[in-house]
């Protein structure tokens, strides 16, 4: 199968080993990965805690590579303003924990980022209907956020065939991004299926060999 369109790897820092972010966002440099993926968790939609608007101002002091801001936040609008402030290049967040969705998006974009929407495992595309028209982007979840190293759930796969058909049938030009579960073998068929930016974190940064396993994610289903 020929794929013509640019697949794009984004890596989620948080499979780095944070006592040092500088060598891990050094790696992703070297591996010529297309964007650092911020994955902000507020110990409420998800168990875990994670990532303040400082952290991603201060990673902004040490690449170039953009950012793409994950929120994983019950009522994300409250932080709109401080990851765009921190200068994420794009948010998305969580369909599931927000009231004013087409608000949010317009907030995010009018700050001048790209705006995305993002689904959990037990979300169907067709919750979507009414903002898919604004979106920059969808993030499809293969796994239920919270944690990296998960296992993929294969069900949610077919999500990101489904949207392709949307995406074509209502001639919008939205990208497609899937986190989670994203490796050497499964990202062949999340390809196949539409996506056009994978996101991963463990894969890459257990990966004995990081640069090459970026470049085989990228590289299957080509
Ligand atoms: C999960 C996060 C993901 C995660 C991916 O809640 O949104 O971005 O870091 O981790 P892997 O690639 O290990 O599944
Ligand atoms: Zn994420």
């Amino acid at each position: 199968m020929v794929i013509n369109r640019k697949i794009d790897i984004f890596i989620s820092i948080l499979g780095a080993d944070l006592s040092n972010v500088e060598r891990a966002v050094k790696l992703c440099e070297e591996s010529a990965v297309d964007a650092i993926h911020v994955d902000v968790m507020d110990g409420h939609f998800v168990p875990q805690i994670t990532f303040g608007n400082k952290f991603l101002s201060d990673l902004k002091k040490i690449t170039k590579l953009p950012t793409d801001v994950h929120l994983m936040v019950n009522n994300p609008d409250r932080f709109i303003n401080d990851y765009l402030k921190a200068g994420a290049d794009a948010i998305s967040f969580h369909i599931e924990a927000d009231i004013h969705v087409n608000k949010t998006l317009n907030s995010i974009k009018e700050g001048g980022a790209k705006a995305g929407i993002c689904i959990i495992p037990s979300t169907p595309v067709a919750a979507l209907s009414e903002i898919i028209d604004i979106v920059d982007f969808v993030q499809v979840m293969t796994v239920n956020p919270g944690f990296a190293g998960q296992k993929i759930i294969h069900s949610s796969i077919k999500k990101i065939g489904e949207l392709d058909a949307l995406r074509k049938s209502r001639n919008l030009s939205f990208k497609i991004s899937v986190d989670g579960g994203v490796n050497n073998q499964t990202s062949g068929e999340i390809i196949k299926q539409g996506a056009d930016i994978l996101i991963t974190a463990s894969a890459f940064f257990n990966a004995p060999d990081p640069k090459k396993e970026a470049m085989i994610i990228r590289n299957n289903g080509a």
